[in-house]
């Protein structure tokens, strides 16, 4: 049997020690909020609920799947915190001015005027295109929604992004590494990362740091499940990792929210891949 004394010391040190202990929301000051692209699935969904559990409200977009979002928001109230979520095309710039004024609507739904994180991750599914076979309408339409995009939806918003806030670009390992029929995907993908850097610079001033996050191949729905559902990948890739296995969102989102922790504050204009080891 325990002497009493001792257990109450025990249990004195424990709730100090419980008291001191880091927690997920320790790193990300209250109130903050994010807009999230392509966070009704995948590594954007995951990175929802990651900065929920750290206490970040969440705009968060979807593109044609209705019941996801319904889910997601449902898991972020679970986490204690609120989303948002709103239909948006990132290949369809002429809509991007009608999409602000209901970014405007949600944030005001959310208590506020402005918002601090922008996680560009939206992403188009696309079947791999061979160069000499990749047609211009194909490489026009992943240009849309992987660059163009990016590039003026980050426009268009910045005026409503508070000074000192982030943006998070989503890349891939892809612009290292080369697979067949990458070059169109690539590419964009790469024109996205010289974009941030130089957003970075340009955004100082405001000290708004921007950073590009490079998933390598993750379990998703993306290009039809391939990392998941194809039995070459689903051999390539653990081969290929030092860790052994693929990507899950899981991996992914939640290093999106610890980039955007206060502990990382300093990191800016930085591309920083996260693939298990993929060398
Ligand atoms: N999975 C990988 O292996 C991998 C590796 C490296 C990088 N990435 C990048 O990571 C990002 C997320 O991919 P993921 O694997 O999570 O894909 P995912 O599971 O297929 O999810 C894609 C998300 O983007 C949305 N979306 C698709 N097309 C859109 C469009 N035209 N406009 C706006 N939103 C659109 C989807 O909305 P709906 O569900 O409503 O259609 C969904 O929320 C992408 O940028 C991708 O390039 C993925």
């Amino acid at each position: 049997m325990i002497p009493f004394a001792m257990t109450a010391r025990t249990d004195n040190l424990q709730t100090k020690m419980e008291h001191k202990m880091p927690t997920e929301t320790d790193a990300i000051s209250p109130g903050k909020i994010a807009i999230v692209t392509g966070g009704s699935r995948g590594i954007g969904r995951n990175t929802v609920e990651s900065l929920a559990r750290r206490g970040v409200n969440t705009i968060f977009t979807y593109h044609t799947h209705g019941p996801d979002p319904e889910a997601v928001v449902a898991a972020v109230k679970d986490a204690g915190t609120e989303a948002v979520a709103l239909q948006f095309d990132s290949g369809n710039i002429a809509s991007f001015d009608a999409f602000v004024e209901s970014v405007k609507e949600a944030l005001s739904k959310l208590g506020a005027t402005r918002f601090d994180f922008l996680i560009n991750n939206a992403g188009n599914s696309h079947h791999n295109m061979p160069f000499e076979k990749a047609t211009e309408e194909e490489l026009d339409s992943i240009y849309k929604v992987h660059f163009k995009g990016v590039f003026f939806l980050t426009q268009k918003l910045l005026p409503l992004i508070n000074d000192g806030g982030r943006i998070v670009n989503v890349s891939t390992a892809r612009t290292r590494t080369t697979s067949p029929g990458g070059s169109v995907y690539a590419s964009m993908k790469g024109a996205v990362e010289v974009l941030s850097k130089h957003l970075a610079k340009e955004l100082g001033p405001r000290r708004i740091a921007v950073n590009v996050v490079a998933p390598g191949a993750t379990e998703t729905d993306f290009s039809g499940g391939i990392v998941r559902d194809n039995p070459v990948v689903n051999k390539r890739v653990p081969d290929g990792t030092a860790l052994g296995r693929a990507g899950v969102p899981d991996d992914i989102g939640r290093m999106i929210a610890s980039l955007l922790s206060e502990d990382n504050r300093w990191i800016n204009a930085e591309r920083i891949e996260v693939t298990g080891g993929y060398v």
